[in-house]
C-alpha cells in the first residue's frame, strides 16, 4: 500500500457517490480510446512514465515527501497538458452554486483555464500549489503567487531537478500561452 493509496481513501474522492476512483481514473487518461496506441504514438508523452512513478511504493516516507513537490508538479502539468480530461470523464459540466464558483468557472472559457490550474491538491497531501501558465511559460516549476498580490515570492527554488525519469515539463506542451497581460 503506498502513501497516496491511503490519502485516497481519506479525501473526498473516496466512497463519494458510491465512486471510488482509482489510481489511473485521474492519472491515464482513458479519454484517448486506446491507451497504448496513444503512449505509441506519443499522443500521452511521458504519461506512462510518470505513472510509473507515481504507483513507485517508496522505501520510506522521507524518500517519498523529497520528490513529492516535483511529482506533484508533474503530475499536474499532464493534466494540464490534457485539458484535465480525466477530470471532466467525471465531472462533466460542473456548476457549483455560489457566485464565486461561477465567476471562476467562467475561466474555463475565457481565458483557457482547466481545472487543475485552480483545484490543485485535490486528494493526497497537501504540497505548494504551483501556476501551471507561469510554469509553462518559464519552462520550469513555479509557485503561486499569494492571492492578495504579494508579489516578491517567485518560487524558483526547484531547478528542473533530473530530467531523466520521464516526468517531461514542455513549454510547448499546450500550443498556447495565455499569459498576456
Ligand atoms: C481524483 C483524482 C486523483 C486520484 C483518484 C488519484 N490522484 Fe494522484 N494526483 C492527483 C492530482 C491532481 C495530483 C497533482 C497534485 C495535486 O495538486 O493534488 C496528483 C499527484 C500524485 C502524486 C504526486 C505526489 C503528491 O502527493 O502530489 C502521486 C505520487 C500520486 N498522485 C499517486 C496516486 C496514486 C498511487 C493514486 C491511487 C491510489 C492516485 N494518485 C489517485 C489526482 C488524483
Ligand atoms: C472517478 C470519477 C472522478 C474523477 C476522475 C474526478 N472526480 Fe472529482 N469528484 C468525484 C465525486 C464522486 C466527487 C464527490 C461528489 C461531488 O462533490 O460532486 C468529486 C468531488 C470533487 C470536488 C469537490 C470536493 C472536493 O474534494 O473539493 C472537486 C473540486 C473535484 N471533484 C474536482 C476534480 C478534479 C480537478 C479532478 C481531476 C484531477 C477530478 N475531480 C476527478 C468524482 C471524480
Ligand atoms: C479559474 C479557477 C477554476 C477553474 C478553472 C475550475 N474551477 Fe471548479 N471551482 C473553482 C472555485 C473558486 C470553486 C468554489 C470554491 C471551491 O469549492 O473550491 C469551484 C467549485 C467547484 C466544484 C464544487 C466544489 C464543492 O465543494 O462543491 C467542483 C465539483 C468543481 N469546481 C469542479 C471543477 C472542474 C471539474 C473543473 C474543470 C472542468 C473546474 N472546476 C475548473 C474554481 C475553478
Amino acid at each position: 500500500m503506498t502513501y497516496t493509496q491511503k490519502e485516497l481513501k481519506e479525501s473526498t474522492h473516496y466512497g463519494a457517490l458510491g465512486v471510488n476512483p482509482g489510481c489511473k481514473d485521474c492519472h491515464i487518461p482513458q479519454g484517448f480510446k486506446n491507451f497504448h496506441l496513444a503512449v505509441y504514438t506519443h499522443a500521452v508523452d511521458g504519461a506512462r512514465e510518470l505513472y510509473l512513478e507515481l504507483v513507485n511504493d517508496y522505501s520510506t516516507l522521507e524518500k517519498f515527501n523529497e520528490r513529492r513537490l516535483i511529482m506533484a508538479h508533474d503530475a499536474r502539468m499532464n493534466l494540464k497538458k490534457w485539458d484535465s480530461i480525466t477530470c471532466r470523464d467525471c465531472h462533466k459540466d460542473p456548476n457549483p452554486p455560489g457566485a464565486d464558483a461561477q465567476e471562476a468557472h467562467k475561466k474555463l472559457k475565457t481565458e483557457g483555464a482547466t481545472c487543475i490550474d485552480c483545484h490543485q491538491n485535490l486528494v493526497h497531501e497537501e504540497v505548494a500549489k504551483t501556476d501551471l501558465n507561469a510554469s509553462l511559460a518559464a519552462g520550469k516549476m513555479v509557485l503561486q503567487q499569494e492571492e492578495d498580490g504579494g508579489e516578491d515570492e517567485e518560487g524558483e527554488d526547484e531547478d528542473d531537478e533530473d530530467a531523466s525519469d520521464g516526468g517531461e515539463v514542455e513549454a510547448q506542451a499546450t500550443g498556447e500561452d495565455e499569459d498576456e497581460d
